[in-house]
């Protein structure tokens, strides 16, 4: 296994994703420092899923970002490239719908999704703007799309901090406790080079994404961006 560089091929973060597969979860608690799972909540009331609804969350891996989802009683299909990832979730979670896919080239017909979800999954794709106009192919008109990611702290004096913390700490937490230490080096090189929100949001408006807007988590460590797909236009 090869670090994946920040331009990164497909094949570097699927083979990345499948070594940490097993780990992830626990990984990403611990270096979140529990927010992690405060996250979570915060995007299941943004999607606001409903009975029935049909939700696509993308970059899925083993499926943690879904289960909100089916919860809700929302009929929820987990899709990620990784297969390492949806092997690992598929024995945690038998029951759901995994489906292997590139975030470029989405398997499934258009407008199909009432909403669509991405967390923590948009930085690591190749081609981010192709990304989100797959995810407006593949909504209704009038559907939704919610966006976890990585951002950029807004207050000045804790982005110093925190910035400290990605390439200081966060390198030998990982090594205590992933199974690919280098996976989380890659994390905190990708979360800098990252768009900030503002750029992120004119990212989405230039897909066709319309009602962009975002709100911060955490001091804007982790940004949720959402947006609707516009209703198609009635002819008089
Ligand atoms: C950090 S994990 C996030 C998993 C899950 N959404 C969560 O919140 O726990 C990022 C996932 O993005 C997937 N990924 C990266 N690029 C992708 C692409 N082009 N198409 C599909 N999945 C991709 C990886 O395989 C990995 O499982």
């Amino acid at each position: 296994m090869t670090r994946a560089s920040l331009d990164k091929q497909p094949h570097e973060v699927a083979a990345m994703f499948d070594d940490v597969a097993a780990k992830y979860d626990l990984t990403n608690d611990v270096l979140s420092l529990g927010q992690a799972r405060l996250w979570r909540k915060a995007v299941a009331q943004a999607v606001g899923a409903r009975p029935a609804e049909r939700i696509l969350d993308l970059a899925a891996g083993t499926a943690t970002s879904s289960q909100p989802f089916a919860a809700a009683g929302a009929y929820v299909v987990p899709c990620d490239f990784s297969l390492g990832m949806l092997r690992e979730g598929k024995r945690r979670h038998p029951h759901m719908p995994f489906t292997a896919g590139d975030a470029t080239k989405l398997p499934f017909a258009d407008g199909v999704f009432d909403a669509v979800t991405i967390s923590f999954g948009l930085r690591n794709v190749h081609d981010t703007d192709s990304a989100l106009a797959e995810l407006l192919r593949v909504t209704r008109p009038g559907g939704r799309v919610v966006i976890c990611e990585f951002s950029h702290p807004t207050w000045a004096p804790f982005r110093t901090v925190y910035s400290e913390y990605l390439m200081r700490a966060l390198p030998p937490v990982a090594t205590a406790v992933s199974s690919n230490p280098d996976a989380y080096v890659y994390l905190a090189e990708s979360i800098r080079a990252w768009p900030d929100q503002p750029a992120l949001a004119a990212r989405l408006q230039k897909a066709g994404w319309s009602e962009v807007a975002w709100r911060d988590l955490t001091g804007g460590i982790v940004a949720l961006h959402r947006g609707r797909k516009p209703a198609e236009p009635v002819n008089p």
